[in-house]
């Protein structure tokens, strides 16, 4: 595998994994980290579908499933962090890592080079780990533990109805 793909935290958890999820992007929201997981993961499938072509994964669909579950996972947040302060600057981060890996995937599509998911994977996991790890937590992890904490009536009122 190329240098430019060498990650630490693959070399300090000896797996194949690209990038691997720690305790310290934890935002103290299960849900939320849940779903920083997942996308991990998905980061990961890409990883291997570039170094091991032999296993054939689709890497199209999987750049679309990721893309569309990070929606999935921004439309969350907002509904944690929609009403905050600062929230605006937030979402801009957002909006740019949308259109950037929708540039990705569309010229994916038309070309499929191994240089261009070699750009999309160190992208992704530069991009995820500082906006976790700066925006996410750093700025706003105790709005979404106020949030989180807000929505437990909620939660509880569907868990009984
Ligand atoms: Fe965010």
């Amino acid at each position: 595998m190329d240098e430019d793909l060498a990650d630490d935290s693959r070399r300090s958890a000896g797996q194949s994994d690209y990038i691997c999820w720690l305790p310290e992007y934890s935002v103290g929201v299960e849900r939320i980290d849940a779903q920083h997981r997942r996308i991990f993961a998905m980061i990961n499938t890409l990883y291997t579908a570039l170094s091991q072509p032999q296993t054939a994964l689709p890497v199209r669909r999987v750049l679309e499933e990721m893309a569309d579950y990070v929606s999935f996972h921004f439309d969350t947040e907002r509904s944690y962090l929609g009403a905050m302060p600062g929230y605006a600057a937030h979402e801009q981060e957002h909006r740019q890592f949308i259109a950037k890996t929708d540039k990705f995937i569309k010229d994916y599509q038309k070309f499929s080079p191994d240089r261009l998911l070699r750009d999309i994977l160190i992208f992704l996991a530069y991009w995820l780990k500082d906006h976790i790890k700066g925006t996410d937590k750093r700025q706003f992890a105790s709005y979404l533990e106020l949030a989180d904490y807000n929505r437990q009536p909620t939660n509880h009122e569907e868990n009984n109805g």
